[in-house]
């Protein structure tokens, strides 16, 4: 049964009034309420000084009401005594500055005494709440990463880097041999030796920085870690993390693997300002809706990372008040958003907040209620989907036809190597992932060390800097259509040109010779139609050309069921080339108006029309009636 619930802050508010709202979110058709993730100040007012008892009296009123609690822990917000205590636990940023209290996240994952006091802290959680009976589920942390907080150039940083390169090469001879040190005469003579890549005079090594980016998503893994064991010994409740939006700083599969739920932190309105590359008419189009693939990308992911079981632990009830404009989503938005989540397979749905909050930082953050008390247009919008969960059919297991990779090291090398200014990994996997919504096809990500293929008809690996062994073997195995490229093995796992030169691929007879990133604005264009933009490569091979340039180049090669895209497709050479590989792999594909997307489960095909606009029925196939803006439809997949 799919569930909705709410984010709240108990020690932001009188207390007469949560039994009030603790009824008013019941009544409201919600059954989930996450609490306490920022709350060390109030627990621990003092060193050593716990207060737990109003937390107690916070969690029999809500559990009492008949709400499930999620629990978070505090680490997100140490209090101010604790940078007394730690003055050295603040995070450095890449000019070596130390980043300042006052507002959140003010840690660096590498220091001792403050992973001690994590520990300690969630111990005192654990021993008092593990089995308290209204605790549901448990959170550590919240938003590991946020607010660029994997990377720290701290002293602690640097001694755990050294201990971590240690651990990784042996001896500081076969780190030199694997980065290529003696370029610039860099080699080292001792782990000792080896600094942070940053302040450098130029660039640093790009395999130093690999390392860097390794070691320090190991540490946002460890550090997590800490808080999971402690709490796996105090309680049967789930452990979930709130994951964010196109946070590419630390391997989500690594830390996935800790808990038992992935979730993330959905915001459409503010990503679509802040997180996405487009283009000034697409912004005006999507601006009060959101980008319509960003949220259903990170659907896809954290399913992923979750293995199976995720949430959206936050979801927008109306304007944000961070990205650099705050535009009000449309009416209908906060259902829509919850039906789209659902479809993908979310298992729950949490809004944040519960009430905006009249001080502090996020005072223009909306919520379900005003700062008066009173109602707003979304919190009608959840008691009707909590009233639509009731009486609708369960949404069945999904069974995507193609299979997407995301792999994080590879954003960490394509940002260490960009070669080009807009060259992002992140923005290529979305590109692509767009181009087979565009299509109606449905879609699971899967990590870069994925073992198994052949429950796909389709792979797409863009951009995979490096290949994992096993996804080597997979591909080697694979009997359907796999697209690779752009700039796909084009590096070995300690980021050096592989020897026979990229893809490296077997049975791919093909050698990247050359590649040339494109300024904006260059465009070469495809025989076919569209461009590539950004970057190209030139090949040569047996593998057959099956398109070229209009020049004559050769853009795109096949050899078995291995297809190679030597540049970065623009939209219209992206939906021309997809839907002709999803063809080769016999799929079935739509032609879907721009900002229309559907969702296949084994039962269902929902379409979602994400645009300010009516659709037609004649627009998608299955429609029996027109589709009001931000509205979406349930179809038995029998009737499309
Ligand atoms: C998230 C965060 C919340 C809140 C929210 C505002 O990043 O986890 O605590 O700040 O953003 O949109």
């Amino acid at each position: 049964m799919r569930a909705l619930g709410v984010c709240y802050y108990p020690e932001h508010w009188p207390e007469e009034i949560w039994p009030e709202d603790a009824a008013a979110m019941v009544a409201a058709g919600l059954t989930w309420v996450r609490i306490g993730e920022f709350a060390w100040s109030r627990l621990e007012p003092e060193p050593g000084h716990l207060d737990f008892a109003w937390l107690d009296r916070a969690i029999a009123v809500l559990a009492g009401a008949g709400l499930k609690v999620v629990l978070g822990t505090p680490t997100a917000t140490p209090p101010r005594w604790m940078l007394t205590r730690h003055p050295d636990m603040l995070a450095v940023d890449a000019q070596g500055r130390q980043r300042g209290f006052g507002s959140r996240r003010h840690y660096c994952f590498s220091h001792a005494g403050y992973r001690a006091e994590s520990a300690r802290i969630v111990t005192l959680l654990a021993e008092r709440y593990g089995r308290a009976p209204g605790i549901a589920a448990w959170q550590p942390d919240n938003e590991y990463g946020c607010h660029d907080t994997t990377l720290s150039y701290s002293p602690a940083a640097a001694t755990a880097f050294q201990s971590w390169l240690r651990a990784r090469y042996g001896s500081i001879a076969a780190l030199n041999s694997a980065w290529g040190t003696v370029f610039w005469a860099m080699e080292y003579r001792a782990f000792e030796e080896v600094g942070l890549p940053n302040l450098t005079v130029t660039e640093p090594h790009p395999a130093h920085v690999l390392a860097f980016r390794r070691f320090s998503s190991d540490q946002v893994v460890a550090f997590n870690r800490v808080q999971v064991d402690i709490l796996r010994a105090a309680t049967a409740a789930p452990i979930l993390h709130n994951f964010m939006g196109r946070e590419t700083g630390f391997d989500h599969f690594d830390v996935g693997r800790d808990v038992d739920i992935a979730s993330w932190d959905s915001y459409p309105v503010g990503f679509l300002e802040d997180r996405i590359e487009a283009d000034e008419a697409w912004r005006q189009a999507f601006r009060c809706q959101g980008d319509p693939d960003f949220q259903a990308f990170h659907h896809d992911l954290y399913r992923a990372t979750g293995r199976g079981r995720w949430w959206v632990m936050e979801q927008q009830p109306g304007p944000v008040n961070w990205a650099p404009w705050n535009a009000a989503p449309l009416p209908g938005l906060a259902r829509f958003w919850a039906w789209e989540a659902f479809a993908h397979g979310a298992e729950a749905v949490v809004y944040f907040r519960w009430r905006q909050l009249p001080f502090g930082q996020e005072q223009l953050h909306s919520g379900l209620l005003r700062p008066d008390r009173g109602e707003t247009a979304a919190l009608r919008e959840v008691r009707q989907v909590a009233a639509e969960l009731s009486d609708a059919p369960e949404i069945g297991q999904s069974a995507a036809d193609v299979a997407l990779i995301f792999d994080y090291p590879s954003a960490w090398g394509w940002e260490a190597q960009p070669q080009g200014q807009d060259f992002s990994y992140f923005r290529l996997v979305l590109e692509v992932y767009r181009g087979v919504r565009r299509l109606g096809l449905s879609v699971d990500i899967l990590p870069g060390h994925a073992a198994d293929l052949s429950a796909y008809a389709m792979v797409l690996a863009p951009g995979i800097l490096a290949w994992d062994d096993a996804l080597r073997a997979a591909l080697a195995a694979y009997a359907g259509l796999a697209v690779l490229g752009p700039r796909a093995g084009a590096r070995t796992a300690e980021f050096a040109i592989p020897p026979r030169l990229p893809p490296d691929l077997d049975p791919l007879d093909l050698k990247v010779e050359a590649v040339e990133s494109l300024r904006p604005g260059v465009e070469i264009a495809l025989a076919e139609g569209g461009a590539f933009r950004h970057w190209q490569e030139q090949c040569s091979g047996t593998a057959a050309v099956v398109e070229r340039t209009e020049a004559g180049a050769p853009a795109v090669f096949a050899a078995g069921g291995l297809r190679y895209l030597a540049g970065w497709p623009d939209a219209v050479a992206m939906r021309r080339l997809l839907a002709g590989f999803a063809a080769e792999a016999r799929l079935r594909t739509l032609d879907l108006p721009e900002g229309v997307r559907v969702r296949d489960t084994a039962t269902e095909r929902f379409v979602f029309n994400h645009t300010r606009d009516s659709v037609p029925a004649s627009a998608v196939p299955g429609l029996q009636q027109p589709l009001g803006p931000a509205d979406f439809v349930r179809l038995p997949r029998a009737e499309v």
